[in-house]
């Protein structure tokens, strides 16, 4: 079985002491950072890009596990894998140029993984599993912290365990968006191994929810 990994979100962070946050996480034990890069076009919101990975890069040890929600990710990949980036997330529908994006992720010495959201069906993907170390399953749709988890996700968390299988191949399953201490479950069981989580993460003690997190798990 694969290794569960929790992910918390710094979108929900304080941005002004990304630092101390960082800090937080790393004291939690959670095994990825994620870093939630949004482009004003691709999703509505703006949040931060490669130049404050960069300044967040010397104040952390942690996988930094970067989710694009950009536009042409082809475009900014090498500025974001000499940022410090160790996994970069792309999403299928934000480029006609899916396979070659990821070509450019593995070149760059980086991560490669895949994203699909709520509406994009596993077919879109099926293609470019091969080229792959994560495939995130989005539980929201993408550009905002706090909504709520879409059950009706966890089908294509089923579908991708069985490709997987099929095609003997060994990427991870991460999922994003209304991850709690229940839906967590759900994601589990679907077959999903690594959790983002932000506003469950940041609403309280850090280390105290991550826990929280990993006990659900645990159950
Ligand atoms: C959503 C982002 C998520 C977000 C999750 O567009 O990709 O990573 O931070 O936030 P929560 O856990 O609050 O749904
Ligand atoms: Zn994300």
């Amino acid at each position: 079985m694969k290794t569960f990994k929790i992910a918390p979100s710094v979108l929900s962070a304080d941005y002004a002491n990304f630092e101390t946050e960082l800090k937080k996480l790393e004291a939690s034990g959670a095994e990825y950072a994620h870093l939630d890069v949004m482009d004003g076009h691709f999703v509505p919101n703006i949040s931060f890009g490669a130049g404050v990975v960069a300044s967040m890069r010397p104040h952390s040890k942690m996988v930094f596990d970067c989710h694009l929600m950009v536009s042409n990710p082809e475009h900014h990949i090498e500025e974001f894998a000499r940022a410090g980036a160790d996994i970069i997330s792309i999403h299928v529908e934000a480029t006609p140029h899916i396979h070659g994006a990821l070509q450019k992720i593995r070149a760059a010495g980086v991560k490669p993984s895949v994203v699909i959201n709520p509406g994009t069906p596993v077919e879109a993907i099926k293609n470019v599993l091969n080229l792959v170390d994560q495939v995130l399953v989005m539980t929201v749709n993408p550009g905002f912290g706090g909504q709520a988890f879409l059950p009706e996700t966890m089908d294509k968390i089923r579908e991708l365990v069985v490709l997987r299988e099929v095609n003997e191949l060994n990427f991870d399953i991460e999922v994003d968006g209304g991850i709690d201490d229940k839906t967590i479950q759900m994601a589990r069981e679907a077959g999903a191994n690594v959790f983002v989580a932000g506003s469950y993460v940041f609403k309280g003690d850090v280390s105290h929810q991550v826990q929280t997190l990993r006990d659900a798990l645990d159950a």
